[in-house]
């Protein structure tokens, strides 16, 4: 059995695209449906009841167009609105991008896990309480970083701007802990400034990759994988400025990952 249909990934913007990216690059046959709501980023400084509300009009709309798996590409929208999310899927396999995150931070560390995401994110301590369900007694501090979706989006990802924001945040954090986990999918764009002011002693987690591996094995197990023989197709759906995005996505995915289109969407008739 083969199942050429598309994985449909969303996130608040751009910032998918680096779990995009991961997925491309463990499974190159599969097609992928991204959708990032761009009219409505960010989604980290919103209440919990908007951002369940953008999460499940982002799944309808991929939902309508026959995805056959959906993977919350944002950590936000996976901390606040995964029950929602995996209520409207209709039975739709739903993978959030915590869950890597958190098993990629419990093999790295050595007991002293720090966790950047969002306002949204840090607030319903959903990576707390995932470390802490799969070991007891790690020590984990959160840092709010809202600043580096804005950068990511504009695609200052390593210049003096992204340095100086990256040094403001993360200075408090250095010498206190041994792994830091990106818990939010812009912030893999500004991993050189990251690893800069954090130092080599430092490990650094995307939850891309991590995710990537449970996209395999779900897909495997559901019987949903593509046997076809040769790339799928990326294509892209956003809400505001396709052009805009484009470029960006074009500079975020590189040369080996090429996207067949990049097109607007309304979403706002999936009301959530
Ligand atoms: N990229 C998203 C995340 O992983 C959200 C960023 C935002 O919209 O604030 O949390």
């Amino acid at each position: 059995m083969t199942d050429r249909r598309p994985i449909g990934v969303f996130d608040s913007g751009i910032g998918g695209l680096t779990v995009v990216k991961a997925i491309r690059d463990r499974l190159p046959n599969e097609s992928i449906l991204y959708l990032g709501d761009t009219a409505r980023v960010p989604y980290g400084t919103k209440s919990k009841e908007t951002v369940v509300r953008y999460s499940v009009n982002a799944a309808e709309a991929l939902l309508s167009r026959g995805v056959k798996m959906l993977v919350i590409a944002c950590n936000t929208a996976s901390a606040s609105a995964l029950p929602e999310v995996i209520d409207h899927a209709g039975g739709v396999p739903v993978i959030g991008v915590v869950e890597g995150g958190v098993a990629a931070a419990l093999k790295a560390t050595d007991g002293r896990v720090g966790v950047i995401g969002t306002e949204s994110t840090v607030r319903s301590g959903a990576y707390e309480k995932g470390i802490d369900a799969g070991r007891k007694g790690i020590t984990v501090v959160s840092r709010p970083c809202p600043l580096f979706v804005g950068l990511a989006e504009e695609g200052w990802s390593d210049n003096e701007v992204a340095l100086a924001t990256a040094h403001r945040y993360l200075d408090g954090l250095t010498g206190q802990i041994d792994t830091l986990v990106l818990g939010c999918t812009h912030y893999p764009v500004l991993k050189p400034v990251i690893a800069k002011v954090m130092g080599p002693g430092v490990k650094l987690i995307d939850s891309g990759e991590e995710t990537a591996q449970v996209v395999e094995r779900r897909l495997a197990e559901y019987g949903l994988a593509t046997t076809a023989d040769r790339a799928g197709r990326v294509e892209c759906l956003v809400t505001d400025s396709p052009e805009r995005s484009l470029a960006l996505a074009r500079r975020l995915l590189g040369a080996e990952v090429a996207i067949d289109s990049c097109s607007l969407i309304d979403i706002s008739p999936f009301a959530g």
